[in-house]
């Protein structure tokens, strides 16, 4: 049994969540290693400190470095819309309290980007599993950039960050145990999860990085422009646009 595997079933917040870690020396995608697994299980996890192909949401890009980042995916099982709709926030809120825990303080760019000093941290990516006629899951992709240097991000020309990247080490000014930071988010993520809704969304909102802000949020083809008010407790935005306030279930916010 591998020391992370270990630490799990020693714990009893992690061993009652998580039902395994699979820790995988080298893969193209922990979230597309989730989604190919044959027999999904909820609280399986998948884990890598070597993540060649990572990416992130409008299929983006993700870049990992060897022992550098953390990509890690959790399956969770749902029942509803409403179940899945406010993991996203979840994830954000579980990576938020674990920088915190590393002296880093961070905001939330709706619905689940990890800003520290307006520089991208962390990011999340969400995948439904969806199957009309049997279990549907939902896999949570968390991408987090512990170690990396500057030039780890200037490696890839071919690479455009819509925002401008950052890491742990380059915020503290120091190396990070990249097995703690793990351990850190997998028990901040359980307990989030099981917390009670309108606290987690209290949290979100206190540490939220638009609020009040003239933001445009791309929706599909269209693109909507107004202030960003509040965060309802289903994880929907809510904009105050010129005409109406509008409800926003999903999207990106392009510029702010
Ligand atoms: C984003 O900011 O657009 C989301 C980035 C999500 C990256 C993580 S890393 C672990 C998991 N595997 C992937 O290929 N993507 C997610």
């Amino acid at each position: 049994m591998s020391k992370i595997n270990k630490l799990i079933s020693g714990d009893q917040v992690l061993s009652e969540f998580y039902e395994h870690l699979i820790e995988l020396e080298v893969v193209d995608s922990t979230n597309n290693f989730a989604k190919n697994l044959y027999e999904k299980k909820n609280g399986i996890c998948i884990y890598s400190a070597n993540q060649k192909f990572g990416y992130g949401r409008n299929n983006r890009k993700w870049i990992s470095h060897k022992n550098k980042s953390i990509a890690l995916s959790i399956i969770l099982k749902y029942k509803s819309n409403e179940e899945s709709s406010v993991i996203p926030l979840i994830s954000a809120v579980a990576i938020r309290k674990t920088l915190y825990e590393f002296d880093i303080d961070s905001k939330i760019k709706w619905p689940n980007d990890i800003l520290v000093n307006s520089k991208k941290i962390s990011g999340i990516l969400c995948e439904l599993d969806y199957h009309a006629d049997s279990e549907n899951f939902i896999i949570v992709g968390i991408g987090i950039n512990v170690n990396f240097e500057s030039d780890d991000f200037k490696d890839n020309p071919e690479i455009k960050y819509n925002i401008e990247p950052t890491s742990m080490n380059l915020i503290l000014n120091k190396t990070i145990n990249i097995d703690d930071v793990l351990v850190k988010i997998l028990k901040n993520f359980a307990t989030s999860f099981k917390s009670n809704r309108s606290d987690l969304i209290s949290y979100y909102k206190k540490n939220w990085f638009d609020k009040d802000k003239n933001i445009q949020v791309q929706l599909g083809n269209n693109l909507i422009k107004g202030t960003a008010i509040d965060i309802k407790e289903n994880g929907s935005l809510i904009l105050r646009t010129k005409s109406e306030t509008k409800e926003v279930m999903s999207g990106e916010i392009i510029s702010s």
